[in-house]
């Protein structure tokens, strides 16, 4: 179902350090099989690197430019280093030469290269490539070691003919190789592998005219967190969102939408899911005829505004025939007797789980719009009161209860 599992590596982000050994010709072998699955690729060629391959090649291929000088103010003005060093899904560094590896392992910053490694948030990953002789000495290993304790990733280097004309432990890892530890580590991981969930999220937008329309107070913040939540544990997601000032969280199938009934289309068009939650406020109306100029004031004359029912998308999905997913949750938003009306549209809406959302005011504070929430998880057979809990606390425990019911089944 997921593109993520067939291609882990599309519209990921690499920035590849190019250290200085004659492996690193096979740096633009490398760009362009990860280029050809979909990774963006930045490079920073180090004085070492580009002894061996020119910056020329590498934004040929990559179609990015290349990086090269920590004192260049039009890098550091265009891109500085800090930045250039975190907008990246991943850092490898290939060839990692032996002074390389003994300089990461000693937290130097003496070049853009270095610098970028150690100002970054990202996961790092070497791939070294060197003598056999400079691979097996202590010094080496001992960095390696020191490197792993660090949680890099090494991709070690394979045995055969070296260039040196020698023999032994220390040739690049396959290009190959190299592209399937990067699949590797993009492959999501956990529980949830495998399950397909599809979530609503935020308010819908109903238009009036061109200049107004009917929509509500949700920031889209519960459905977002428990979006990321599942895809954490493994989930291939698809959130179908109205408008919202979120960003999409990180590996997740987002489609943006504006109206209830574009967000059905879309719940529609993502099944077959394993799990479906509804988190979206969906307005309920819309209006009857929405008009395509905008509707001119009349002086003393007010309007009047027919309104038709939208589609219920949580019921829709429950009732899907062959479609219905799994397990269907629905939120309900309550600003009184919230676990009795809860209770009323489990059944209604025939959804298994109903998270019961008290949107009135969390200690004071709104629970539309803010980082909090109360409600009670409600099933036909349990009540279960999750007390003033951030929203991320509530997307766990939700979460948690997914992977609790699969492993059960
Ligand atoms: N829901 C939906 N489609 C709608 C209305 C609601 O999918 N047209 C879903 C919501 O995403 C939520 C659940 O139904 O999971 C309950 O939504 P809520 O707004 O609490 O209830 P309503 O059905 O709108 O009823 P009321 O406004 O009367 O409380």
């Amino acid at each position: 179902m997921s593109l993520n599992l067939v291609n882990p590596l599309k519209d990921k982000r690499l920035l590849l350090i190019i250290g200085g050994g004659i492996a690193a010709y096979k740096c633009l072998d490398l760009i362009r099989r990860v280029k050809e699955r979909g990774m963006t690729v930045r490079t920073i060629l180090t004085h070492g690197g580009a002894q061996f391959v020119t910056p020329l090649s590498l934004s040929a291929l990559s179609g990015e430019k290349v990086y090269t000088d920590i004192f260049s103010l039009t890098d550091e003005t265009e891109m500085g280093h800090i930045r250039l060093s975190r907008e990246a899904d991943v850092i490898l560094v290939a060839p990692a030469t032996a002074d390389m590896m003994a300089k990461m392992a000693a937290g130097l910053a003496d070049n853009l290269a270095t610098t970028a490694l150690l100002a970054t948030d990202k996961p790092v990953m070497i791939a070294p490539s060197m003598n056999s002789r400079m691979w097996e000495h202590p010094a080496t290993q001992r960095n390696l070691s020191k490197l792993k304790e660090d949680g890099i990733l090494a991709i070690e280097p394979e045995e055969g003919d070296l260039a040196c004309g020698e023999n032994g432990a220390g040739r690049l890892a396959d290009v190959d190789n190299i592209v399937k530890r990067l699949e590797k580590f993009f492959i999501p991981k956990g529980p949830l592998v495998g399950k397909h969930i599809l979530i609503t999220a935020g308010p819908t937008f109903e238009s009036i005219d061109p200049v107004r329309y009917i929509a509500n107070r949700s920031s889209g913040k519960q459905g977002y967190a428990i979006a990321k939540a599942l895809r954490a544990r493994g989930a291939t997601v698809s959130l179908v969102s109205g408008p919202t000032n979120l960003a999409a969280p990180e590996g997740v199938h987002i489609t943006h939408i504006q109206s209830a009934e574009e967000m059905l289309n879309a719940c529609l068009k993502a099944l077959p899911a394993d799990v479906a939650i509804c988190v979206a406020a969906v307005c309920d109306w819309r209006a009857a005829s929405a008009q395509n100029q905008k509707i001119k004031k009349q002086d003393g004359v007010l309007p009047t505004l027919d309104l038709v029912e939208n589609p219920d998308i949580l019921k829709t999905l429950s009732c899907a025939a062959d479609k219905r997913p799994d397990l269907v949750i629905g939120f309900a938003a309550e600003t009184e007797n919230i676990a009795e009306n809860a209770k009323a549209k489990l059944k209604k809406k025939a959804c298994d789980w109903i998270v019961a959302n008290d949107v009135s005011t969390v200690d004071g504070k709104s629970v539309m719009g803010g980082n909090h929430n109360k409600v009670s998880f409600i099933t036909s057979s349990q009540t279960e009161n999750w007390e003033n809990c951030l929203k991320d606390d509530v997307a766990h425990k939700l979460a948690q209860k997914i992977e609790d019911y699969f492993r059960k089944t």
